[in-house]
């Protein structure tokens, strides 16, 4: 397949690569085609060499209302325009009215606090629950994203030469997602397959554990449903033990429903970590959950509390544009997740039929506006599932063909599609045309 002009970009990467390692700043967004972006609106991308893209990219899923939404736009102008920007001193009306809307939509959520990415909102998920534990031990799952801080930074998609055979019940090798990681960390760091209850128990029974941190729908690698009772089974194992079950919904938050997954599964996390979508990519993390476990970041018992801090947290620009997004979302009773559910169905129903017509073995995974096609017949379990029967070579393919004709999806396998409510039906249309089309070359 011909592939679109990409001089403008190439010179670009070259040029940042003299000052930047890597040419980026965030090399999880380093992949072939290298492109660089200069501009967004609604649904649609441009590259540096004027290559429009339909997106369902999002960034890795911020754009919940589309790119540039007027209305979240015009929140942050209206901030900027009162000169109500960053004193960094004492509490603001914003902060506050921020995580009053966080706390009336998520039903973890009693507290909130606020941080500038989903990484930061994690890391102190973790501390808190060890300060309300006293125990040091984390669980996590094999295929879950939770960010670059040491103990979570471990990798995503390892090869079966990392992780050795499916292990359970039991715990896989902490398999280190960067250098640089002291290794005492392993020792209290214990990864477990994703719906594998099994295995979290058998943790349970060697190790004090503090948390069991997880993404409730693994959606770093596609779409990981959890299976029926899997959730409950945690929060029931959780429980027995004496540990806090956090739930991750960076990635799940606001874009599965405005309460995030916790309110269609109906399991409630003592806490749960956000970014993303909570202000339609405007860099934001936020943590919630219950007062007993929050109140340790303000406990008069020196000890046990947990220090939060940060020069940018709660900045107004960024509250301004989740409280836009936010009362954005919740309006009209949230209609626009009925339409971002009519969207999802239709990518998810159209994609269906055409891989079926194409004679092509898929399975079509979505939440809502999340959707990920995996090359393989039914649901993925967990990572090593999804390893052993996804066609890889297939996915790469597939999504550099997508992108050559204008439609954007990250190219690396398994990686999550995003619809925004920007997007229309017949940009859905559009994109299902092209797919039958690439289909047939491939
Ligand atoms: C589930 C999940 N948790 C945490 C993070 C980290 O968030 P951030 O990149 O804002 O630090 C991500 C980022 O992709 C994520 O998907």
């Amino acid at each position: 397949m011909t592939a679109l002009p990409r001089a403008a970009s190439q010179a670009l990467l070259e040029r940042n690569r003299a000052v930047i390692p890597g040419g980026m700043v965030s090399l999880n967004r380093k992949v072939e085609p290298a492109i660089a972006f200069v501009k967004a609106r609604g649904a649609r991308v441009w590259d540096a060499d004027g290559n429009e893209y339909l997106d369902y990219h999002a960034g890795f899923a911020p754009y919940l209302l589309g790119h540039n939404d007027p209305d979240v736009n015009a929140a942050v102008q209206r901030t900027l325009a009162d000169e109500a920007t960053l004193m960094g001193s004492g509490t603001t009306p914003w902060e506050g009215r921020l995580c009053e809307l966080i706390a009336e939509a998520v039903p973890c959520a009693d507290k909130v606090q606020l941080t500038c990415s989903g990484s930061e909102a994690t890391y102190h998920a973790l501390r808190l629950s060890r300060s309300f534990t006293g125990r040091d031990g984390v669980v996590v799952m094999l295929g879950g994203y939770n960010g670059w801080h040491d103990a979570v930074a471990r990798a995503v998609m390892p090869p079966a030469e990392a992780t050795g055979p499916r292990v359970s019940p039991g715990e896989y090798p902490f398999l280190p997602l960067s250098a640089g990681i002291p290794d005492a960390t392993a020792k209290d760091v214990h990864t477990v397959n994703f719906n594998d209850l099994e295995s979290v128990e058998y943790v349970f029974k060697k190790h004090k554990i503090a948390c069991v941190i997880a993404e409730p729908i693994l959606q770093n690698i596609g779409i990981v449903k959890p299976r029926d009772g899997y959730l409950k089974g945690l929060r029931e194992l959780c429980d027995r033990h004496g540990a806090l079950l956090v739930f991750d919904e960076v990635k799940t938050g606001f874009r599965s429903a405005l309460g995030g997954y916790q309110s269609i599964c109906g399991v409630t996390p003592d806490l749960a970590t956000f970014g993303k979508a909570v202000a339609n990519g405007y860099p934001i993390g936020a943590i919630a959950g219950k007062s007993e476990v929050m109140d340790l970041f303000d406990t008069p018992d020196a000890k046990r509390r947990v220090l939060i801090a940060g020069t940018y947290n709660g900045h107004p620009l960024v509250v301004a544009a989740a409280i836009a997004t936010i009362e954005k979302l919740r309006a009209d009773g949230g209609a626009v997740y009925e339409r971002l559910e009519n969207l999802g169905r239709r990518m998810e129903e159209g994609l269906r039929k055409l891989f079926a017509d194409a004679g092509v073995t898929a399975h079509v995974a979505r939440q809502g506006s999340a959707f990920c096609a995996y090359f393989m017949d039914g649901p993925p379990r967990d990572w090593h599932d999804l390893r052993e029967r996804h066609d890889f070579a297939f996915d790469t393919k597939y999504r550099r063909a997508l992108i050559e004709r204008g439609i954007y999806h990250f190219p690396m396998p398994t990686k999550q599609g995003s619809i925004s409510a920007a997007h229309t039906e017949a940009n859905i249309d559009r994109t299902l045309a092209v797919t039958r089309e690439i289909l047939a070359k491939l």
